[in-house]
């Protein structure tokens, strides 16, 4: 297919001048913000866009924020040919692709820091890495104002941040959260699997049958949460996949698990195999 990319915007300025020509028209705008290397995980978000706002606008913006020092951000793909396909095959209204120095000019000095959510799971183990997601979806919405804006599960403590943030700072946005959208053996969609060797990546999906079968065995015995847990952590270490966190939460204030399963649950993990860091989750059925 030779369809035409989106335009592409690289400053605040256009981008707002262009949202602003569809708000006189008084057309519903939605913001899908990505980091680029687009996969289906991706597409599924600007589908769901799609759905529901007449304009889509795809931010691609690798954001140094986020990344720890010793983390991959020189290494991130970003293939932009290939992404500028994507955007022209989900039809996507616009590309907005700053430069770093177009969201952190020199003397840019705020942070937005979620307490609470933040601490635990992901934030744990990449200390400061949520304070650049917030600071930076923070600013992607109040550059672009849209009416909804489009995260994935696939990152769900990312997305139940990003909610809390859009409510404490009183932006007018509805935060969509989309389901993870994976291959067909069961590996989440991501563009770091990039990085997994054949070996690695055929023991990857060990992953998500894992929790598949631990938020099964803890909906049919809640009581019995804590060695559940244990003993899926030595079967995934002896798949070959280090575990770095396998928690269970409440769903949606991420809590700890209270062994009760009237609220929603959710199983989340984040694992090392080889030099990749993966990360899943999955609802806990009620029992
Ligand atoms: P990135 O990793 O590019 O992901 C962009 C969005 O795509 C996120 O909301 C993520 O949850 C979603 N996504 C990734 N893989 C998915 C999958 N397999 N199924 C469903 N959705 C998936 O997340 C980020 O970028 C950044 O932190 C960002 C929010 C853009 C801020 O920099």
């Amino acid at each position: 297919m030779s369809t035409q990319h989106p335009p592409i915007v690289h400053t605040v300025a256009a981008l707002r001048e262009a949202v602003a020509g569809w708000r006189a028209r008084r057309e519903s705008v939605g913001l899908v913000p990505t980091m680029g290397a687009l996969h289906a995980g991706h597409r599924a978000l600007m589908r769901a866009a799609r759905a529901r706002n007449s304009r889509v606008v795809v931010s691609i913006f690798v954001n140094p924020k986020q990344f720890g020092p010793n983390e991959d951000f020189a290494a991130y793909p970003r293939p932009e040919g290939a992404d500028l396909a994507v955007l022209a095959e989900e039809a996507a209204d616009l590309a907005f692709m700053p430069g770093v120095e177009e969201v952190y000019p020199p003397g840019f000095t705020t942070t937005v820091a979620v307490a609470g959510l933040t601490e635990g799971l992901c934030g744990a183990h990449r200390p400061g890495h949520f304070d650049g997601v917030a600071t930076v979806v923070a600013k992607l919405l109040i550059q672009t104002a849209p009416d909804s804006a489009y995260f994935g599960e696939k990152d769900y403590q990312q997305l139940q941040i990003v909610k809390r943030l859009a409510r404490d700072l009183d932006i007018p946005v509805e935060i969509v959260g989309v389901p993870i959208v994976r291959e067909a053996d069961g590996l989440a969609l991501s563009s770091r699997n990039v990085y997994l060797s054949a070996e690695e990546r055929r023991i990857a999906p060990a992953l998500y049958a894992a929790l598949r079968e631990t938020a099964a065995a803890v909906a049919v015995d809640p009581h019995r949460a804590g060695a559940i847990l244990t003993t899926a952590i030595a079967s995934l270490g002896k798949a070959g996949l280090r575990v770095e966190y396998l928690e269970l939460r409440d769903a949606a204030s991420l809590a700890p698990f209270s062994g009760d399963l009237s609220r929603p649950a959710r199983l989340l993990a984040a694992v090392h195999l080889g030099r990749t860091r993966l990360i899943d989750n999955v609802p806990v059925p009620p029992g």
